[in-house]
């Protein structure tokens, strides 16, 4: 698994609380919302990355889930097109911060849209979520510039699914190892990969994120936790309650390259 340098995270905003969700689990509170955004960025730095933070960008509530605006690999950089209209202003500040770091930025471009969150490496291997955010369009899009890249990819319909975005229910976690909620392995073919199975009744634990030694881990849920570690990772657990509210993930939360 190739090693992480540097992460970008955006602080979340006053008008978080406005953000698009489908989750019936209360109104975020900000204060708890940036302790636990703190606690992330320090698990980032413990993870041996540089960190870049973001201020907030108060008319996108949504833009601490800074994830779904770029695809960054070894390879290149992609500002996305993000699938929901609130949110496609997110991405032009997210540009400045990722041209720093990479020679030349590629872009989906519309009628394509794609969040990031759709979008799991694997290695020299992309699976591509589409999704009600990730279409058909900008899905092909995105293979065609990681084809030219190099990586193989392919492409997975999430639309029956409970999942918002394909990463909801698949993580990677190096060495030819993804976690995939239960139910998951049905959608397409993981051939070639050892699957760990989360429970449906631990699903949002899903969405783990593999950083250099660490696995990030969402706080409470103790069977996928003990699993991990019975398997000899070294996880960092989180409270995410407040942007699980949100329905945002630990992967939401940053770029990592
Ligand atoms: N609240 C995150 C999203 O729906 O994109």
């Amino acid at each position: 698994m190739n090693r992480f340098q540097h992460a970008i995270v955006r602080t979340p905003g006053a008008s978080f609380a406005n953000g698009l969700t489908t989750a019936d689990l209360g109104k975020p509170d900000l204060d708890l919302a940036l302790e636990q955004h703190q606690a992330y960025c320090a698990a980032l730095v413990k993870c041996g990355v540089a960190l870049t933070i973001m201020d907030p960008e108060p008319q996108y509530p949504d833009s601490t889930f800074i994830e779904d605006t770029a695809i960054l690999s070894s390879r290149s950089a992609i500002l996305t097109h993000p699938g929901a209209p609130s949110r496609q202003g997110e991405v032009a500040s997210v540009g400045q911060a990722v041209e720093k770091h990479y020679s030349a930025l590629q872009a989906i471009r519309p009628p394509g849209t794609l969040d990031g969150g759709d979008i799991c490496q694997a290695g020299d291997h992309f699976f591509i979520g589409i999704s009600h955010r990730t279409n058909a369009e900008g899905a092909q899009q995105l293979a065609d510039i990681l084809g030219t890249d190099g990586f193989t990819t392919s492409i997975i319909d999430i639309r029956g699914s409970e999942l918002l975005h394909l990463k909801s229910g698949i993580a990677y976690l190096g060495d030819e190892r993804l976690v995939l909620v239960d139910g998951m392995e049905t959608l397409a073919d993981f051939t070639g990969f050892e699957t760990i199975t989360v429970e449906k009744d631990e699903q949002y634990a899903a969405n783990c994120v593999r950083v250099n030694e660490n696995v990030l881990l969402a706080a409470g849920f103790p069977k996928f936790a003990t699993r991990l570690s019975t398997m000899g990772y070294h996880t960092i657990t989180l409270e995410m309650s407040e942007f699980q509210k949100m329905d945002g993930g630990l992967s939401c939360l940053s770029l990592r390259f």
